[in-house]
């Protein structure tokens, strides 16, 4: 399957890397409107793929995306110090009106993949632009907060974060809800295997862990600039999951007729997803703080979209 990826600065650059490494793509189309950035990337991750897997690393204009099964968008302008992800709407929508038209012209029948900030309006902003059904459209949404939260827990509980059952929903920003009462490690509830081993999930390490999953993105861009490497991971492993059919269970944002009350939002739950993109949504039990969280979550996203003018 080739993938194209369009927005080649350091995420759709760690995508392709990690895409590269995994070896899920038999080609990986970078495109950019800086053409030199994304033939050097090419080049520089082209020369890795010995080491790696058979993936052919190429870059061009949008008609080299002809054919392409996925599409990955990480291209707009990248959130500065201090700048929350819904600050970048504006400047990052007027961009995606000319990107999807010209992926759609290409390559319509692509799954899209959308790790531009802030994603998830952004998910529903080529939902719009593309006109493709909305499972077809999929937001890196919470993927990577999912990933920072059941690594928190896993240091914790001192199990493997794969082993960690556990969800980030709603915004991938800071209304996120971290979905405390069902995280699991194997089967087992996280406060019994805690209390277990002796180290107890209590209010205090709830909330270092809420924190720390919730502001990781600040403390990296604050001590780098900006956050690559967990997302081009988490891009692969949505790629891997469309290209091998899995139907995995990942959070990933999309536009959904029905959350807590909120119409047609996008946001993130735990979705199914292969190789026709999203087939099912799978939103877990919660209690009441996390529902009225998801709620509040859900109202704000719809808000935002509806000030974007498309
Ligand atoms: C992240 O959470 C900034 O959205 C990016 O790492």
């Amino acid at each position: 399957m080739k993938v194209g990826i369009v927005g080649t600065g350091m995420v759709g650059s760690a995508a392709a890397y990690a895409l590269g490494l995994r070896g899920v793509a038999s080609e990986v189309v970078l495109v950019d409107l800086d053409s030199a950035l994304a033939e050097a990337h090419a080049l520089d991750i082209a020369h890795a793929m010995p080491f790696a897997s058979g993936t052919s690393i190429a870059h061009g204009g949008y008609d080299r995306l002809r054919d392409a099964g996925v599409v990955i968008i990480a291209a707009g302008v990248a959130q500065r110090s201090g700048e929350t992800r819904t600050d970048l709407l504006s400047r990052n929508a007027a961009v995606f009106r000319v990107v999807v038209g010209d992926i759609m012209r290409v390559c319509p029948d692509a799954i899209l993949i959308i790790a531009s900030n802030p994603v998830d309006i952004m998910t529903q902003v080529a939902s719009a632009y593309s006109g493709l059904p909305n499972h077809r459209v999929i937001g890196s949404g919470t993927i990577l907060d999912t990933a920072r939260f059941r690594s928190l827990l896993g240091a914790h509980l001192r199990v493997s974060p794969r082993s960690v059952h556990a969800y980030v929903l709603g915004e991938h920003g800071d209304s996120q809800v971290l979905a405390w009462s069902g995280a699991r490690a194997g089967t087992v509830p996280i406060d019994r295997l805690g209390a277990q081993i002796g180290a107890p999930i209590t209010e205090s390490i709830r909330a270092e862990i809420d924190s720390k999953t919730r502001n990781a993105a600040y403390t990296i861009i604050k001590g780098k600039g900006s956050t690559y490497y967990g997302i081009g991971a988490g891009l692969a492993r949505i790629v891997a999951a469309i290209r091998q059919n899995e139907q995995a269970v990942l959070s990933v944002s999309s536009v959904t007729a029905l959350v807590e009350g909120v119409r047609n939002v996008a946001l993130s739950v735990p979705r199914v997803v292969g190789r026709e993109g999203i087939s099912t949504e799978l939103l877990p039990d919660l209690d009441a703080k996390e529902r009225a969280g998801l709620q509040r979550s859900a109202s704000l996203l719809r808000g935002l979209f509806e000030s974007v003018s498309l």
